[in-house]
């Protein structure tokens, strides 16, 4: 089940309501509708409602996460008129079995910066991402989340998406009957008609796509292949990337982007990711490593442990941790 919901999640997140709907006339709906699974359209068709985006959870008071975190949160004291993301206290447990995942993170990322957040297997990073994104596994139980300056956590995953959150995910899924193009195409005419832009047809959605492509690297064979079906896992991420090519998100959420990419995919992602930061959008990036962050240089790199964000630094941070581990850096 748990992947059925990632891949449903995937597609319900970067494609429009209407298309998920029984009623709707557009002609890809069978493929797109056959691997949503029953339970995730009756979810997302407000046959029952999602606990995450209660409004209770988001009428809850913010833990006293100053208390739990012993870091402030970078840049606290600066102007807010950038910021894109304020995440406050933000504790959330695993929807079934109720553990207690994140608890109690504080993060404010400004546009411009790339903000990197590393730590132990386990430590809550893969769990954030995906409940900042509106995964379904997980229930928020306290906290705040701003992004542009809206509560983030009332809304569904595909607003979320189309207003300019994305994520790439840690293990993409593949979503066969799917194909790659009709996908992309979707997902972007989703954001567009978000942002008030007309929505582009296959021949002018090529045109845009083809630079993308060329930039990553891509054959663009893997446009008629569907989603991720077959991929090996370094086209899997460079997929994902596509993906975030094509919704020129303001927030790109990238889950270890750089695992299973070799040398020179890893260098064809963060040229792409660095082609796509401007001074207006911000990279939230989750590594194990130094060498995406030689690429793809950080503003500040956080260390997570046990579901709260416990240290903040500069790129030197995730360089201590290259050279001695976790211990070296336990008591900077
Ligand atoms: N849906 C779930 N059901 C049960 N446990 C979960 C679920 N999601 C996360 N967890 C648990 O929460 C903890 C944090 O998982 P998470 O995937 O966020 O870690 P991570 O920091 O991304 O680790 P990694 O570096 O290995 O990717 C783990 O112990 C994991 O088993
Ligand atoms: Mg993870």
């Amino acid at each position: 089940m748990a992947l059925e919901n990632l891949r449903a999640y995937k597609v319900c997140y970067l494609l429009p309501m209407p298309i998920l709907q029984p009623s709707s006339s557009v002609s890809s709906l069978p493929r797109i509708s056959c691997v949503v699974t029953r339970k995730w359209r009756c979810w997302r068709m407000g046959q029952s409602q999602p606990t995450h985006t209660r409004k209770k959870n988001s009428m809850q008071l913010p833990r006293a996460a100053a208390a739990a975190v012993d870091i402030e949160p970078q840049n606290a004291s600066t102007s807010n008129s950038n910021v894109l993301l304020e995440v406050k206290g933000l504790t959330a447990v695993v929807t079934e079995s109720r553990q207690e995942i994140l608890k109690g993170i504080d993060l404010i990322i400004h546009q411009g910066e790339v903000h990197a957040i590393m730590g132990k297997n386990g430590s809550g990073k893969s769990t954030f991402s995906k409940v900042l994104v509106g995964h379904p596994d997980y229930e928020v139980t306290g906290g705040t989340v701003i992004f542009k300056g809206e509560n983030l956590l009332d809304k569904e995953p595909e607003v979320r998406c189309h207003s300019g959150l994305f994520m790439s995910f840690q293990s993409p899924v593949e979503i066969p009957g799917v194909s790659n193009m009709d996908f992309l195409r979707m997902a972007c005419n989703a954001r567009r008609s978000t942002l008030g832009l007309t929505e582009l047809g296959p021949l002018e959605f090529y045109g845009f796509l083809s630079p993308k492509l060329a930039m990553l690297n891509m054959d663009p064979k893997f446009l008629d292949r569907n989603v991720n079906e077959g991929f090996s896992g370094g086209e899997k991420k460079r997929n994902e990337i596509l993906q975030l090519a094509v919704l020129e998100a303001d927030l790109a959420i990238l889950d270890e982007i750089d695992s299973g990419l070799d040398v020179d995919a890893l260098q064809d992602v963060a040229k792409a990711v660095n082609g796509l930061l401007t001074t207006k959008n911000a990279v939230l990036m989750i590594t194990h490593y130094q060498r995406l962050l030689d690429s793809i240089k950080p503003t500040y790199v956080h260390i997570m442990e046990n579901g709260r964000i416990v240290k903040t630094g500069n790129a030197s941070l995730a360089k201590q941790l290259e050279e001695g581990g976790y211990r070296a850096i336990a008591d900077v």
